[in-house]
């Protein structure tokens, strides 16, 4: 066993020409090093892991803390200041039994009769922002016509959110994910959104309704804080996740015409094609877990207090699990994947953003058959600058029946 020498930060970029392709270093240091030492922004020196395997046994085993006092922040501008506790409500930053707490009021607030009741909701403000593109004409940027509201309004409708009030967090909710905007914007954006979510408690403790914040306020014992950022954390991890799936899914389909007729023809391919796309684009870079003691990994000595990050591309491209893995094959049992991460910090909306993909991305090659990009595919602006991959923009066009 030996602790690391020499490292490198964690690469990120993607290469040119490739918007769907993790970036080559990931695939060679999976070969070589599944292990690898890692330099991280703050100076920290850790870790970072490519395999599926070491992925998956780090995000399982409990001797790797995901508190926020102890995790280094593994890409530039992520953390706005030093690393500190978690605020009350901050589950995602925090380990059992704390986390458990949390995870357990939340994951009751999944029902089915909830999720059923939201998939026909997924379904209207679907169909609604088909017809809107349909009578706009083309061409139309399928983030904003598409990508973005679709998964914003779900996270309203979920939290009991007036729509009307979507594109007041929207902006915020970027600056917020952005990696290249200033920690002073990045406070300011999230002092906005803290205090719309503080409003948006208070008003569901005076006048509560059918939606999971008017359940969480008036059926739990949690504070008016711990509500606040808990609704802040669902805003943040509902929203930009599912809609980058949305639209990186959409262009991906468009670039692999082969695959995308196999699920035009055939819709039984649905919830196979979405696990291929998630496995495929693998738009969350990674996550970082902190060692609580040494730990021996794949052969190398993680000392404890040393951040490992797992690279969430980089395992769902590794040959050892899926065959031909930088293919994509709606086909395909893309099983095992890690796209929604793995162990207790598993995502808690998976099922809610499954249905999302499962019914957006069938009904729009439906009802534009004819759907392409509008532009050379080296023009569309990559999200490289994000913490959640995707594009920024995607810019699509379509054949206009003639009916006279
Ligand atoms: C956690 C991905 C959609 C809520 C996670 C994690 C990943 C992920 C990788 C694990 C993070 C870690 O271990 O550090 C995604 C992707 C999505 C998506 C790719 C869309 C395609 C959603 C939606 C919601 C949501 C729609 C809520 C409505 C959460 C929460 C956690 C989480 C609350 C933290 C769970 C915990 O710490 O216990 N997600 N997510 N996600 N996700 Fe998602």
């Amino acid at each position: 066993m030996s602790e690391p020498t020499t490292a490198a930060a964690m690469p990120t970029a993607r290469v040119a020409g490739c918007p769907f392709d993790p970036p080559e270093d990931l695939a060679r240091l999976r070969e070589d090093q599944p292990i690898a030492p890692m330099a991280y922004p703050d100076g920290h020196l850790g870790w970072l892991a490519t395999s599926h395997a070491l992925v998956r046994a780090v995000l399982a085993d409990p001797r790797f803390s995901h508190r926020a006092d102890l995790t280094h922040a593994p890409l530039g501008g992520t953390r706005m200041g030093e690393p500190r506790p978690a605020p009350p409500g901050i589950f995602t930053a925090m380990d059992p039994p704390e986390h458990t707490r949390y995870r357990h009021l939340l994951t009751g607030q999944f029902t089915v009769r909830r999720m059923r009741r939201l998939t026909g909701r997924i379904q209207e403000i679907t169909a609604e922002h088909l017809d809107a593109m349909e009578r706009h004409g083309p061409p139309v940027d399928l983030v904003e016509a598409f990508a973005l509201p679709i998964p914003g309004l779900v996270i309203c409708e979920l939290l009991g959110v007036p729509t009307g009030e979507r594109a007041r967090f929207q902006d915020d909710m970027s600056k917020l994910l952005s990696l290249e905007v200033s920690p002073e914007e990045k406070i300011a954006a999230f002092t906005t959104l803290t205090e719309f979510m503080h409003a948006l408690v208070l008003a569901k403790r005076a006048d509560p309704a059918d939606d999971l914040l008017s359940d969480l306020v008036n059926g739990t014992d949690l504070t008016d804080e711990e509500l606040t950022n808990i609704s802040g954390i669902l805003m943040g991890a509902g929203f930009e996740t599912t809609a980058n799936m949305l639209a990186l899914g959409a262009f991906a389909l468009m670039s692999h015409p082969g695959q995308l007729a196999a699920l035009q023809a055939d819709r039984g391919l649905t919830d196979r094609a979405v696990e291929e796309l998630l496995r495929y684009l693998s738009i969350v870079p990674g996550t970082v877990r902190a060692a609580l003691e040494d730990v021996e990994l794949g052969g190398r000595l993680v000392r404890a207090g040393q951040s490992v990050t797992v690279s969430i591309p980089a395992a769902n491209r590794d040959p050892e699990h899926f065959a031909d893995p930088d293919t994509l094959d709606l086909h395909r049992s893309a099983a095992g994947h890690v796209a929604f991460g793995h162990g207790i910090h598993q995502c808690l909306g998976q099922q809610l953003a499954r249905v999302e993909m499962q019914v957006g991305i069938p009904a729009l090659f439906a009802r534009f058959p004819t759907l392409r990009l509008a532009v050379p595919p080296e023009e569309v602006p990559l999200r490289t600058d994000m913490m959640i991959y995707g594009v920024h923009r995607l810019p699509v066009t379509w054949d206009v029946a003639q009916d006279e």
